[in-house]
């Protein structure tokens, strides 16, 4: 039994030492973080109806689109999951320029010699002008183009 009460005073005194170690030696400080205070005006972004000007080109014609690109005449160009090659002429109407079987036309651009290159994910790389398609790319290094 006096083995057990000098146990428990030396576990004691351990717990006593320990403790006041922490209060007085403890690395942490206790004060408070005091964080720098911002004015309201710097939270909240100064309000406008910016978006609210937005006009939304082809809503409930386009099927999909999934780029633009305007050509030197400022005719604007997308192409739609449906394969359409669709042309939004400077006077406001579209025109269905061309029509391909496929539904991955993904990027387009318009190049400065004309027609309008457009990235299938299927068939590669592709040209469009008036008078037709043409297959770019379809194979880099052997390995076709996916
Ligand atoms: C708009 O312009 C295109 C290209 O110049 C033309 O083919 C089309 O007829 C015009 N549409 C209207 C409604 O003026």
């Amino acid at each position: 039994m006096a083995v057990f009460k000098k146990c428990l005073v030396f576990l004691l005194v351990l717990l006593t030492a320990f403790a006041l170690q922490i209060i007085f030696f403890s690395p942490i400080s206790p004060d408070i973080l005091e964080l720098p205070l911002t004015s309201p005006s710097a939270s909240v972004p100064p309000s406008n109806n910016q978006l609210q000007k937005v006009i939304k080109l082809g809503e409930g014609l386009l099927e999909g689109p999934e780029d633009v690109a305007v050509d030197e005449d400022g005719a604007l160009y997308t192409a739609t999951r449906g394969g359409w090659i669709r042309r939004l002429h400077r006077n406001g109407s579209w025109e269905d320029w061309k029509k391909f079987e496929s539904n991955t036309l993904l990027g387009i651009a318009t190049p400065k010699r004309g027609g309008l290159i457009v990235c299938d994910a299927d068939k590669g790389l592709l040209k469009f002008t008036d008078d037709g398609v043409t297959v770019l790319a379809s194979h880099v290094d052997g390995s076709e183009i996916r």
